[in-house]
């Protein structure tokens, strides 16, 4: 009889594929091409972070953290939920950290969903959710986020289309704001609504933050979990990859009710048992920067957006600007493309440029068909880089 290794895999496993966005970067690599697709910076952390993570080990840190997390890291976060959202935590009942959001996201929906519970999601969205969706047995019911019709315009949802959504099956929404791919920043009003229809069907929030500090255009980032009702019926996401610029350590966390923080505690602690130990030591020191470095943090993703998005519209792109996080969702009609699988080829090989393709950021593929997400979290070097080569595009 011959070997069908294809015999072993779970039905759960062939309903998603591989990261899209991950394999662009693969694709950079192979062909040489500058990376502006997967959302890492190429520029230092913070001295004082790398040192303490530095201090740690010589410190010999090295050993398993309590399996939700160091109590100086989970204490460091405590105070900035406080200070920056007004929300009282505690830190020893309502913190889980984990192996970045990405672990804590799904540790989370893992810990509250039962087979054939639907999570809502507003599309176009972070590809992760809806593999997370599939592997914790729900199943995902998607929402549209419209994009501007004008060159300074918000991306928008359709307020009846988001209260079909909710129904007795709903267990949960989620809500990513700053927005990856679109650079949205919900509104009070938008987290409002989403709040009374929470409340009005009894369904959690998760909330992925993780871009909370990235903010242009005087926007600001409100917690769900801060608006009236939500305290008990929110888990709030966040992680240090993008606030320190540290995507490869892999520490995140999640804000919770006690009971529900128990059961996210049980899955996160037999999935990885806890995240890197003396990272997590650095991550109470970064969490303890000073207010100026939030700032010049925001102010240096502004210039960057401000320094690529008139190099993407120059080559031919119409671009989406975003009000947070660190991508410009284009639109590539003006190109004649079939379709952003075959544009995204084209850029990698021939510009050397690697974007990620729109498709991957909708359940279907013909939504995001003229759509390409460019990510600035780069050195001036790099993005300068990128604009000599974008610049063939429009010579033709
Ligand atoms: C919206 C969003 N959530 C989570 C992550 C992953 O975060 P982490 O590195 O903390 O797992 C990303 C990374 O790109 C992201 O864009």
């Amino acid at each position: 009889m011959s070997t069908q290794p294809k015999q072993f895999l779970s039905d759960k496993v062939a309903l998603f594929t591989e990261s899209v966005i991950r394999d662009m970067t693969r694709q950079a690599l192979l062909h040489g091409a500058v990376n502006l697709s997967q959302g890492f910076p190429d520029f230092p952390a913070p001295a004082e972070v790398k040192r303490a993570a530095q201090e740690a080990i010589a410190a010999d840190v090295n050993q398993y953290a309590i399996t939700w997390g160091t109590k100086n890291l989970r204490n460091a976060i405590a105070r900035q939920m406080q200070k920056w959202q007004g929300i009282e935590v505690d830190p020893e009942r309502q913190i889980t950290v984990c192996c970045g959001s990405t672990e804590a996201m799904i540790s989370t929906l893992m810990a509250v969903c039962n087979s054939g519970d639907e999570v809502i999601i507003f599309e176009p969205y972070y590809e992760n959710y809806g593999p997370d969706s599939i592997l914790s047995g729900a199943k995902p019911v998607f929402v549209k986020l419209r994009p501007p019709q004008t060159p300074d315009g918000e991306w928008t949802f359709d307020d009846a289309e988001l209260r079909a959504a909710f129904h007795t099956r709903t267990k949960a929404i989620i809500v990513n704001t700053p927005n990856n791919p679109t650079g949205k920043v919900f509104t009070r009003a938008e987290l409002e609504l989403i709040r009374d229809l929470c409340v009005e069907h009894n369904v959690l929030a998760i909330t992925d933050e993780i871009y909370e500090h990235i903010l242009y255009d005087n926007t600001e980032h409100i917690s769900l979990a801060r608006l009236d009702g939500m305290r008990e019926r929110t888990v709030t996401i966040n992680g240090l990859s993008k606030t320190y610029s540290v995507t490869g350590w892999r520490v995140g966390w999640t804000v919770a009710p006690p009971a529900i923080t128990n059961a996210i505690r049980k899955v996160h602690d037999f999935l990885t048992v806890g995240a890197p130990a003396p990272l997590q030591e650095a991550g109470a020191a970064a969490l303890g920067l000073p207010e100026s470095y939030y700032q010049s943090l925001a102010a240096g993703y502004r210039a960057r957006r401000d320094r690529l998005m008139p190099v993407l519209t120059e080559a031919g792109f119409r671009c989406f600007r975003p009000r947070g996080a660190y991508y410009v969702m284009t639109d590539i009609s003006g190109f004649g493309y079939a379709n952003d699988l075959d544009f995204t080829r084209f850029l990698v090989k021939d510009i050397g440029v690697a974007a990620v393709p729109g498709s991957s950021f909708y359940r279907d593929p013909k939504d995001g068909a003229q759509q390409v997400r460019f990510a600035f979290c780069k050195k001036d070097e790099t993005l300068d880089a990128a604009a000599r080569r974008l610049k063939k595009l429009s010579r033709g």
